[in-house]
């Protein structure tokens, strides 16, 4: 592993950060050795359009404190920050200045405006006198081209105590112009003796601070600040970024045990930790106990994404959950994304705006039935929603539907059929499905596809950690499934186990 230093730019191949100043502003606090390093979290941009992006920092010289603050005195501090076309901020487009406040965790969420489309930038942070890391961000291209090709990679499920994360690592080594992460950020479990790596506090995560921390000891992390360096982010939270399998204001654990009051003060710190984590845009904050984050991001002609929330509205799991089979799942009153979000999305696929129709979710989609049931958690807990939806974008024409998606730690892809009941239905688009980043531990490499003979659209399964790198084009979208060996050891090889390609105007997996 190569030795990287916290104040070294964690991109590979780009000239480390710190060489050149800021111009002086009259605000800017002096450095002095009393003012520890505030940068350890690392630097993120994401929520890219064609004209502008969102860039994240937070202070934190100690980020691990128990108060969430990370070290930060209760004062607002001032942070410069910069975009230049240069890795050596020579030629600088914008820049600015935000307030810190200790009220967000020190937290800031700049819009760099007035950039150019389908370009990539540069951007850093100053305050207390230190410069950032360097991170790299890119624009969308303009909604009447295509921009260059788009590798995009997608992951999700990063449990800090069942590996390291190397797959953030080779993520960021394949140089992505865009990373979708789609949920299970962080992970609520207390400490659990006997881990790789053991998360801080003996207890599961309930407050701001303790949220706040954890966020802080997942982004100390070189290797995830490394793939938020290098690409802007669209992200979205699962279950686990407040709690195991919560629906709605539906609880799934009774541990802790809390008050309906308690429930709803735990959800507000989950989603503020989130928002003032994540590299969202200020439209996407927290509102109390919710968080406006389903959403639709153009990426010029080539590609649409619909990112959807399949938590914070979801009606209760059928059949008590788990794998089960029932006749509640198949209501037509239950909703997994919730009626809005759902007219949404119908009324998203039908603008046509985008070659491809990229659906970035949370749960699996395809039917997958076995001998017990299916899982109630997921899209076959909500069957009717499910067939809305597919049968909305047959209505709509929708141009080449492909859903994303993480959470089973497994790596999948499927084509989906109009009617699971008869498997020779037309196929009407693809799944691709993440393995995690660790969750799930190393894996046993197993590639058999479970269940396939009950679910013939099933065409591909491994257990190993890892990610997809796509790369988009207006004629096809290649899928590349990459596995990281072993995460119970830092920095093991990623290898290519299997890649499909799906041509424009085909919907389904073709292997390659
Ligand atoms: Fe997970």
């Amino acid at each position: 592993m190569r030795p990287i230093s916290r104040r070294t730019l964690v991109l590979g191949g780009l000239a480390a950060a710190g060489a050149t100043a800021l111009p002086a502003h009259s605000s800017i606090i002096t450095a002095t050795a009393a003012v520890p390093y505030p940068f350890q979290l690392g630097v993120a941009s994401g929520e890219p359009d064609a004209s502008s992006v969102v860039l994240w920092t937070r202070l934190a010289p100690s980020p691990l404190n128990a108060d969430g603050q990370g070290g930060m005195a209760n004062t607002n501090v001032t942070v410069d920050w910069q975009v230049s076309t240069n890795d050596r901020f020579t030629t600088l487009v914008t820049q600015g200045q935000v307030t810190a406040t200790y009220g967000a965790a020190h937290s800031v969420h700049v819009i760099a405006n007035g950039l150019n489309p389908d370009s990539d930038y540069y951007y850093r942070f100053r305050a207390q006198g230190h410069l950032s890391p360097v991170g790299r961000t890119r624009t969308a291209p303009a909604d009447d081209t295509n921009g260059r090709d788009l590798v995009m990679a997608f992951t999700s499920c990063a449990h800090y105590e069942e590996g390291y994360y190397t797959a953030y690592r080779r993520m960021a080594e394949d140089n992505p112009g865009l990373i979708l992460f789609l949920g299970d950020y962080i992970y609520e479990y207390p400490a659990t003796a006997g881990r790789t790596r053991l998360h801080l506090g003996a207890t599961e995560i309930v407050s701001l601070a303790d949220y706040r921390r954890r966020y802080a000891q997942y982004k100390s992390d070189p290797d995830l600040q490394a793939a938020h360096a290098v690409a802007p982010w669209i992200v979205v939270p699962d279950d686990h970024e407040v709690e195991n399998n919560y629906a709605n204001m539906v609880r799934a654990d009774s541990t802790p045990s809390l008050t309906t009051a308690q429930w709803t003060a735990r959800r507000t710190a989950a989603y503020q930790a989130y928002y003032e984590n994540m590299p969202l845009r200020p439209a996407q904050a927290n509102n109390g106990n919710s968080i406006p984050l389903y959403r639709r991001l153009r990426w010029g002609n080539l590609a649409t994404f619909h990112m959807l929330d399949t938590r914070q509205y979801r009606n209760d799991q059928a059949c008590g959950d788990g794998w089960k089979i029932c006749s509640d799942a198949d209501l037509a009153s239950r909703s997994l994304p919730g009626n809005a979000q759902e007219t949404w999305l119908l009324d998203g696929l039908a603008q046509h705006s985008g070659t491809w129709g990229i659906i970035g979710q949370q749960v699996f989609f395809a039917r997958r039935f076995n001998s017990t049931g299916a899982s109630m958690d997921s899209w076959d807990g909500y069957r009717a929603s499910r067939a809305r939806i597919q049968q909305g974008w047959v209505d709509r024409a929708t141009r080449n539907p492909v859903v994303l998606t993480g959470d089973v730690h497994r790596a999948w892809a499927s084509n989906l059929v109009a009617d699971y009941n008869n498997p020779a239905s037309a196929v009407i688009g693809s799944e691709l499905v993440t393995s995690s980043v660790t969750s799930s531990g190393d894996g046993d490499g197993a590639t058999a596809i479970p269940d396939v003979g009950t679910n013939p659209w099933l065409k591909f399964y491994n257990n190993r950690r890892g990610y997809v790198r796509t790369t988009i084009s207006p004629t096809q979208l290649r899928a590349d499934y990459r596995a990281v060996a072993k995460v119970s050891e830092h920095d093991a090889a990623a290898s290519t186990v299997k890649s499909f390609v799906i041509e424009e105007g085909r919907p389904g997996l073709q292997a390659v």
